[in-house]
């Protein structure tokens, strides 16, 4: 093992011949992606925000959808949120969405909807870090600017060989070092993308095809026989298993739902009354299901049977969520005074963004 031996960046030779295989690799293999056809930064940085968290083959639907409601930065920036949410419904991780909007508006009102070219401002921008800044420079504007996510740590500490945690301070400082010292002067985006589609189609986390790998003469791992444990596996989150309930509630033929808030999960987008699934006895379940809608909407119910279970993953939590049906009695609020919850025709909620369970259960509707 090399264990905590320092890993030196490579000198300049290397490099040379290191961009040289990448830049043919990527000339040969580069995948034909939507957001690829030309260099609007706008495009550029719609696919990066949506390749966050995200798999290649889920996001070319979504980013086809988007930018046909949305081709620029300016139409994005008029939208309302609900229809940006809409578009971004089932990609999950809605603080992007949210963020894109904001950022949007901003590049539109402060910089004449043209993309600042400079990183401090770009950086400034909701919901854009130091990765994505990289990606937009450089693949926009072909600026020298490095990129660091999960497939070029992979890529990267497998050519350095570095095994110690490559997420700590020491392993990001080297790592960020390493993706700005391989960049050539020019095509630092065609490099990029090619470091990250190497990582994701090649250089993959477990059976790395070394066999077809362009630079494995390059890579330590490779001649130490290191590439199953580097990089050093992240810690395992511990899942925790939650019980939720939601209530579908009924009064002439419309259903309630409810707009998450600010500091709760999903928040904009619109739900059902939601929430942990009281921890009392059986036969004392409807009582505090319809205890909590109260507290929860300011609405009186006679709670019906149970409709549904549904199981799903958030983050580190495995939640299980069991669905009711409910009669309206009567509400202790105006309606005016709380426009956080509403009344929905079925067919409306077609245009609103639901939650994911939210949408699964209002299919059942
Ligand atoms: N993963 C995230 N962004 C990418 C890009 N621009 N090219 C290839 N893979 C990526």
């Amino acid at each position: 093992m090399t264990g905590a031996l320092p890993s030196p960046l490579p000198e300049v030779s290397w490099r040379r011949g290191f961009r040289r295989r990448m830049l043919g690799w990527f000339a040969r293999n580069a995948q034909d992606l939507p957001w690829r056809r030309n260099r609007d930064p706008y495009a550029v940085w719609l696919s990066e925000i949506m390749l966050q968290q995200t798999q290649v083959a889920t996001v070319v639907d979504y980013f086809n959808r988007f930018i046909k409601v949305f081709p620029d930065v300016r139409r994005l920036a008029a939208a309302e949120e609900e229809q940006v949410l809409r578009l971004w419904e089932g990609l999950g991780y809605y603080r992007r969405a949210r963020q894109l909007h904001q950022a949007a508006k901003i590049v539109a009102d402060q910089y004449g909807g043209v993309f600042p070219r400079d990183a401090e401002r770009l950086r400034s921008l909701p919901g854009v870090g130091r990765y994505t800044t990289g990606a937009i420079l450089s693949i926009a504007f072909d600026r020298p600017e490095p990129i660091l996510e999960a497939n070029t740590v992979r890529v990267f500490s497998r050519l350095l060989g570095y095994s110690d945690d490559p997420h700590a301070a020491a392993g990001q400082a080297l790592l960020w070092s390493m993706a700005q010292a391989i960049l050539p002067r020019k095509q630092s985006g065609q490099l990029n993308q090619a470091l990250m589609e190497l990582g994701r189609e090649v250089c993959k986390p477990r059976n790395p095809q070394c066999e077809v790998c362009p630079v494995l003469m390059l890579c330590r791992a490779f001649r130490e026989n290191l590439q199953a444990i580097i990089p050093r596996p992240k810690r395992k989150q511990n899942i925790e298993a939650v019980r939720e309930a939601a209530v579908v509630i009924r009064r002439r033929g419309r259903v309630l739902l409810r707009k998450r808030q600010e500091a709760e999960r999903w928040s904009g987008l619109w739900d059902f009354p939601r929430f942990p699934l009281p921890e009392v006895p059986a036969e004392k379940i409807n009582r505090a299901i319809a205890d909590e809608v109260r507290r929860l909407t300011g609405i009186r119910i006679t709670l019906g049977p149970k409709l549904t279970t549904l199981r799903h993953g958030v983050t580190r939590f495995r939640i299980t969520l069991d669905c009711y049906a409910a009669k309206y009695l009567s509400s202790a609020r105006t309606p005016s005074a709380d426009r956080q919850q509403k009344w929905f025709r079925p067919e409306e909620l077609q245009d609103i963004p639901l939650s994911r369970t939210g949408r699964k259960l209002a299919e059942q509707l």
